[in-house]
């Protein structure tokens, strides 16, 4: 998964270093062309030399050197990239780069890059431990970026503890398996819904519910980081569409979402619905606002067509069809029926009941159930995380059909 891939390493000042030209070393041996950019402080470690030799190509420190042979200003480096990997990133970098500090070559290419980032921690444990130090990478984590964990045993400090960076073979397995999700999806087309839909009363008013769409963007998002096409059709949410999508459709009603789910759904792969689908619309759209007369007002509902029921009954056989259940009591009862009721393959079920979970929240906790009965069980996590979960547990057991 390596071969071609350009890569641009950061070389921080810490004691591992020594450990980086390995680095380089494995990543041409998979098929990687390697550009090296140095901290003036990682030059004190090992010499420029050493990486010139190793990656076959000039490294880059100062900022103001003269360009020779290759452009090595920082926005041509971060524009050439496919992936960026610091390693060893020292607790200084981490803190700089958290900041968007750019006063020197690597953390102003940093600031430039927007290939996905890999930061490589290796430091004292206490420093690692720190407080500062993992909030800067917390901060890092929450912007997107990946940090391979350092691994935990006797430092060069002398200290034991995790600080130690990870072995060359298991960083550049890291990014080895991060291209290879990126290709998973390739060329699939995947069709997400998000949010709730809202059914009109009278021009100003309508039935709603409080889904915000962050369970089904985060759903895209992650279909996206896999190299698929992603059809996302959205309820009103505030959300900013995720980049990258093939195309973002804007819904009201259940009956336009049905519209537009049904068409590109008959040439997706997979099919997720996260949305909240009113069940129910007034019978009846008043075409003036209703006016406050009455002390009562009754608005007779119609139910909605079930979207999910409708995909089920059209599912080809190589298509992986997802359902969502929202549910407050009987949770895997419920869920379970709805497998069975709108032949879904497989159903991740919220309790929304519990805090953290279901609607308008930043995190989630399910249970994702395959048609077989096997369950998985994700802990309250970002919903982000949980679309990685899903995404996991659905290709890995729906593998012979993708
Ligand atoms: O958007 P967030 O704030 O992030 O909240 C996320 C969420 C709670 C909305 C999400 O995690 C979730 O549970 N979505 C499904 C909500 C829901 O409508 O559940 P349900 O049990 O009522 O419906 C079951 C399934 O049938 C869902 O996949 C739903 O999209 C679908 N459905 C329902 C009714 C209908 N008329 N047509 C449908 O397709």
């Amino acid at each position: 998964m390596l071969q071609g891939k350009k890569i641009l390493l950061g070389v921080t000042g810490g004691i591992a270093a020594y450990k980086a030209v390995e680095v380089v070393s494995r990543l041409r041996k998979a098929g990687a062309e390697v550009r090296v950019v140095m901290t003036r402080e990682a030059t004190e470690f090992v010499t420029k030399l050493t990486f010139r030799e190793i990656s076959g190509n000039p490294v880059a420190v100062d900022m103001w050197a003269p360009v020779q042979h290759w452009n090595v200003a920082h926005i041509a480096l971060a524009e050439w990239a496919d992936a960026v990997l610091v390693a060893p990133a020292t607790a200084n970098i981490i803190a700089k780069a958290a900041l968007g500090v750019a006063d020197d070559m690597l953390s102003t290419t940093l600031l430039a890059v927007t290939a996905p980032v890999f930061f490589a921690p290796a430091m004292n444990s206490n420093m690692y431990a720190h407080p500062a130090t993992q909030k800067n990478l917390d901060i890092l984590v929450k912007r997107g970026l990946h940090i391979i964990p350092p691994g935990t045993g006797k430092l060069a400090c002398g200290a034991e503890g995790p600080g130690r960076l990870a072995e060359p073979a298991d960083i550049v397995a890291a990014l080895e398996a991060f291209f290879i999700e990126g290709a998973q999806l390739s060329g699939i087309k995947v069709l997400v819904t998000a949010a709730g839909t809202i059914e009109p009363i009278d021009p100003v008013r309508y039935i709603g519910n409080r889904s915000s769409g962050r369970m089904g963007y985060a759903l895209a998002e992650e279909a996206v980081a896999r190299g698929a096409e992603v059809v996302l059709v959205s309820g009103p949410s505030a959300l900013k569409p995720p980049s990258g999508l093939k195309q973002f459709v804007s819904v009201e009603t259940a009956a336009e979402m049905r519209e537009v789910v049904l068409r590109e759904a008959e040439t997706s792969r997979i099919v997720i619905k996260a949305a909240a689908v009113a069940d129910y619309h007034p019978k009846h759209v008043s075409e003036q606002k209703i006016k406050k007369n009455d002390e009562e007002l009754s608005i007779r509902l119609e139910k909605n067509p079930d979207i999910l029921k409708e995909l089920g009954q059209r599912k080809r056989p190589e298509q992986i069809l997802v359902g969502f259940a929202a549910e407050t009591q009987n949770l895997l009862q419920y869920a379970r029926e709805k497998i069975e009721k709108k032949n879904l393959d497989f159903i991740v079920a919220n309790d929304v009941t519990k805090p953290g979970a279901g609607f308008n929240t930043t995190t989630n906790t399910v249970k994702i159930i395959a048609r077989d009965g096997s369950i998985e069980e994700v802990p309250l996590m970002t919903k982000r995380e949980i679309a990685k979960r899903i995404f996991d547990y659905v290709l890995q057991k729906g593998e012979n059909r993708i």
